[in-house]
């Protein structure tokens, strides 16, 4: 493996008085499937709102190569794009229109852009055919399709997934888990949030398990499954 390509030290994130992420450190190798598992309530979707500033950690430092990370617009900037929690693509524009807002924050040429949306319909063909649909009359599965190519019109070296498969058909959730893995062989790394945990488990080099906003477990897919590690953090619920 590589140098770290993300690297969380001691991060925390309090909503007023609600802490939801105590003292946590983690980090994605560059290449790297990570895995950030645990029951609801744990504190995955805001460790993912404090890597990329979204909401401004209380404590601790975020770095993406090196280069610290202090909101999201940096986070974009050096390469970290985040697919949130209920995909969030905007139903009242076409899927392509999705798309091409999804790169404006970059630099490019219109041509670029549109350049770079083809390559997503390659990847996604029913996108590609719905292209003029509105976002909003897409299938879940179509629009968490759209949510992850959105996210592609950035060039990201890291692809932050809140709750891939949340609501999908299985069908669905292996397409998506077979482009995820597809576009990791080719060079991006993945920090996952996933609630099949065998699902994320089966494709990770690395977990790391969230309980009641700490890090209970970190180690490979392997040892979490040889430590009892899963159902652990799972039992010990959720909450503060
Ligand atoms: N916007 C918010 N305002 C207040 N509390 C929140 C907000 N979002 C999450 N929380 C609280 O923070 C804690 C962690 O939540 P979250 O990060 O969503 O966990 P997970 O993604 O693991 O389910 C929970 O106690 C949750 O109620
Ligand atoms: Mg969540």
């Amino acid at each position: 493996m590589n140098g770290d390509l993300l690297s969380v030290r001691g991060l925390s994130l309090s909503y007023g008085p609600v802490s939801a992420v105590r003292n946590i450190s983690l980090r994605v190798g560059d290449g790297e499937i990570v895995a950030l598992l645990g029951p609801n309530g744990a504190g995955k979707t805001s460790v993912l709102r404090g890597v990329t500033g979204l909401v401004p950690p209380t404590a601790g430092r975020v770095r993406m190569a090196g280069h610290r990370v202090d909101r999201p617009s940096r986070a974009v900037a050096l390469g970290i794009a985040h697919v949130p929690e209920g995909r969030r693509v905007f139903p009242g524009l076409s899927v392509s229109d999705n798309l091409l807002v999804g790169g404006w924050a970059v630099s490019g040429s219109r041509s670029q852009l549109r350049a770079r949306r083809d390559q997503v319909f390659e990847m996604f063909p029913r996108l590609g055919e719905r292209q003029r649909q509105l976002a909003g009359q897409l299938s879940g599965g179509e629009q968490q399709m759209l949510a992850i190519g959105r996210a592609l019109m950035t060039e990201p070296r890291l692809l932050l997934i809140d709750e891939l498969s949340l609501g999908l058909a299985p069908m669905v959730v292996d397409t998506l888990i077979e482009r995820l893995v597809e576009l990791n062989k080719a060079g991006l790394s993945l920090l996952l949030i996933e609630q099949f945990v065998h699902r994320a488990l089966g494709i990770a080099d690395r977990v790391y398990m969230l309980s009641k906003g700490r890090v209970v477990f970190e180690g490979t897919p392997d040892d979490a499954t040889k430590a009892g590690a899963v159902e652990e953090a799972y039992l010990l619920g959720a909450g503060t």
